[in-house]
């Protein structure tokens, strides 16, 4: 079967907020641009369905404040925002199951293990605000930080297991979704630093902030409308020819001819194409030591939002239970309440190695632990299963193994002669986020037209 022929000046892959920002700076100048999409539909990791009569934002949905990439983008496209649901006193449950209501920032622990907490986010918040979160892997103590676990390096700063356990949280089970065994305390200080501090990471009021009226993937669908014809769906590329003559991007049912390719997927997925010639050896070798972390969001929508009439907010934390964090997620609008919640890394994989009933049971018996047995009967009960899904395979986003981001990180956004690179999981600002895709976006985008002559 023949393929449609289409020539343009870059060929952008992967519609999701990076390559579409990319796209829309591009066409801005003046640029050709056609995207490639593998999807039947825009958005990536974020992305909104209705399940058993229920709306919900399956992927990517909160903006904090200092994404001012995102939240100019939502203005520009005339777009409303909301805050999160925060109202009332919030859940912590500790290691041994106890569960305390509190009040105001601090965590209900002892004194001594409150002091560690804070110091320890002190020592974090001066390394995010000394390394940066541009270039880390540039600083003299990069190479150090790089090569210890962030769970030992905690280990190295204090005998409070406690204070450990729950720093350690914060960007293991909560951002970066892998154990904190599994990466390093520099790339720990990289997630700091590209949400402004480690302090902000602890308070959900900022980096949990605000959603969109609408939903997240409406502004990848409002970006996709402007460029209309230019993005292709159901087009997953399969080869990349380059060279100095430009790109020739082989998809199904489409080929493209241009002068640059974008590459705006998650780098675990660059090696899904097949290149021609190859890629050069520091990219195969770069490309090999990032992996996606792994969460379950789970979503449990509710007659009424039950919680508020304890004055809880529906804000909970626990350490090693299987919900780690639990956040009223309730629609713009809606009377009905809804709940979600977060199972990472390894108690995911706990989970799914049960039945899909008895998950459920275990799941929304967590959420009744923090926020009482009505917290069983969920009208509606779905997980967001990005692992399983071809063009993700994993969630929220990927990162580097012990030592990859000093060795590699470098070289992840040097394009590699007509092939430009844009995802939150390269970003500094916003990675691992919408605000960092749509930086990374924008940049390549402007990486190219600086080179136009
Ligand atoms: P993204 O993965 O979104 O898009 C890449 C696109 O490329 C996809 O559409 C994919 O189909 C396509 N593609 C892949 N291979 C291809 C090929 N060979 N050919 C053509 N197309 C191909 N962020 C945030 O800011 N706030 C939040 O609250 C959250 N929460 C959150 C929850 C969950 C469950 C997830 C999974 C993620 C988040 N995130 C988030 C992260 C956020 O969603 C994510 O950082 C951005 O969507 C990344 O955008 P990109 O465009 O970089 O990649």
């Amino acid at each position: 079967e023949q393929k449609r022929q289409l020539q343009a000046d870059v060929v952008v892959v992967g519609a999701g907020p990076a390559g579409l920002m990319a796209a829309r700076t591009l066409t801005k100048a003046g640029e050709r641009v056609v995207v490639l999409e593998a999807r039947d539909r825009v958005g990536g990791r974020t992305w909104s369905d209705t399940v058993d009569g229920a709306w919900l934002e399956i992927g990517g949905q909160w903006i904090s404040p200092d994404q001012t990439e995102l939240l100019g983008l939502v203005e520009d496209l005339g777009k409303e925002t909301y805050q999160r649901y925060r109202e009332g006193r919030s859940v912590f449950v500790a290691g041994d199951g106890t569960r305390t209501v509190y009040e105001g920032a601090d965590f209900p622990v002892s004194p001594g293990t409150l002091a560690e907490v804070e110091r320890l986010t002190g020592i974090l918040d001066g390394l995010a605000a000394e390394l940066g979160p541009e270039e880390p892997w540039a600083h003299p103590k990069a190479r150090e930080l790089d090569t210890i676990s962030f769970h030992h390096w905690l280990r190295a700063q204090s005998a409070d297991e406690d204070a450990c356990e729950l720093i350690g949280m914060f960007i293991a089970g909560a951002m970066l979704t892998k154990p904190a065994h599994a990466f390093s305390a520099l790339q720990a200080v990289l997630m700091a630093a590209s949400a402004g501090s480690f302090s902000n990471l602890l308070d959900e009021d900022f980096i949990l902030d605000r959603r969109v009226v609408g939903g997240m993937q409406s502004v990848s669908e409002a970006m996709a409308a402007e460029l209309g014809d230019a993005v292709v769906l159901n087009a997953p590329v399969r080869t990349l020819a380059w060279g100095a003559d430009g790109v020739r991007a082989e998809a199904d049912g489409v080929i493209v001819t241009a002068h640059r390719a974008i590459l705006a997927v998650p780098p675990t997925l660059y090696s899904r194409i097949s290149y021609e010639p190859p890629l050069p050896r520091r990219q195969h070798q770069l490309h090999q030591h990032l992996s996606m972390g792994l969460v379950i969001k789970v979503h449990a929508v509710y007659e009424r939002p039950f919680w508020r009439d304890e004055d809880l907010s529906g804000t909970c934390f626990g350490v090693g239970q299987i919900v780690q964090e639990v956040y009223d997620n309730t629609n713009y609008g809606d009377e009905r309440g809804t709940l979600v919640g977060f199972v990472s890394d390894e108690y995911a994989d706990a989970m799914f190695a049960l039945t899909a009933e008895e998950r459920k049971a275990a799941i929304l018996g967590s959420i009744a632990h923090y926020l009482g047995p009505e917290a069983l009967n969920a009208e509606v009960y779905y997980e967001s299963d990005w692992g399983s899904e071809e063009w993700t395979r994993g969630a929220y986003a990927a990162s580097f193994d012990l030592g990859g981001l000093s060795r590699y990180g470098a070289e992840q956004r040097t394009p590699v002669g007509p092939i430009h690179f844009a995802c939150s999981d390269i970003a500094s600002e916003g990675y691992q986020h919408v605000d960092g895709a749509l930086r990374m976006g924008r940049r390549a985008a402007e990486e190219i037209l600086a080179a136009r002559v």
